[in-house]
This record gives structure tokens, sequence and C-alpha cells, in this order.
């Protein structure tokens, strides 16, 4: 199963009775290992946690922490890019060439590095004074 299709099998598990907007995420660790994640909603707090804030999550319980590959998934009018704060997650414990590839249900997709999502991001580098 391809990344994108553990995404899109993921998705149907997204729990957002408030937005009705689905999302189903997925990344792959440098040794192969697949985690995925869901968009998570509730009434005090209807935005949610993302979906690819829970795959990383998925992940870090595990002791993993490289990640390779993201794909993202969601039924809008174009690929669905991560939000900024999943953005920085993603950075946190992705190379600035790692692909993430965003896609609708209906079949569209977009691939983009995390360099290009994340342009000037904030680095461990940024703390070399300290
Ligand atoms: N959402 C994600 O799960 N990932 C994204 O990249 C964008 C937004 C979710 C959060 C919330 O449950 C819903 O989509 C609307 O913001």
């Amino acid at each position: 199963m391809s990344l994108l299709d553990a995404a899109r099998t993921v998705r149907e598990n997204a729990y957002a009775p408030y937005s009705n907007f689905k999302v189903g995420a997925a990344l792959r660790t440098a040794d192969g290992t697949v985690f995925t994640g869901i968009n998570v909603e509730n009434v005090a707090y209807p935005e949610g946690t993302c979906a690819e804030a829970g795959a990383i999550a998925a992940m870090c319980a595990t002791g993993a922490r490289e990640i390779a590959e993201v794909a993202v998934i969601a039924d809008a009018p174009a690929p669905v890019p991560p939000c900024g704060g999943c953005r920085q997650k993603i950075a946190e414990f992705a190379k600035a060439d790692v692909v993430v590839t965003m896609a609708t249900t209906d079949g569209a997709t977009l691939q983009m590095t995390v360099a290009e999502l994340l342009p000037g991001r904030f680095d461990a580098s940024h703390m070399d004074r300290t």
C-alpha cells in the first residue's frame, strides 16, 4: 500500500463532527515504518488536532524520530497543505528535502518539500548562542 493509500484509508476514521472536514495523514520513517493520523475535534476546541500531528505523535511514541516521507489527504477542491503549526512539527523531524504529498479524494496531488513548505524556518542553529 502506498503512503497516500494509507492516508486515504485512515481518513475514514477521522473525527470531525464540527468541521465535517476529514483529514488523513501518513508518514514513513527512515526504516520504512508507516504511521498514520487523523484529525480529532471536540466540543470545547472544535478546531481539533490535525491529522499530521496525530501521525507524528504516533511515530514519536515508538521512539522513532526521522520522517522520510509524508502524505495528507482530504475531500477538498485542491490538495490541502499542512497548517503552519504542522509544517513546523514536520520540519522538526524531517530534513529539508523530504517530500510532502498533498492530495484530494478526487485524485489531485501536489508535492512540495519541507523547505518549500516552510522557508526560513526556525531551527536549532538559531539558538547557537545560548
Ligand atoms: N486539519 C488537518 O487535520 N490538517 C490540515 O493540514 C489542515 C486542517 C483539520 C483540523 C480540523 O479538524 C479541520 O481540519 C479544520 O481545520
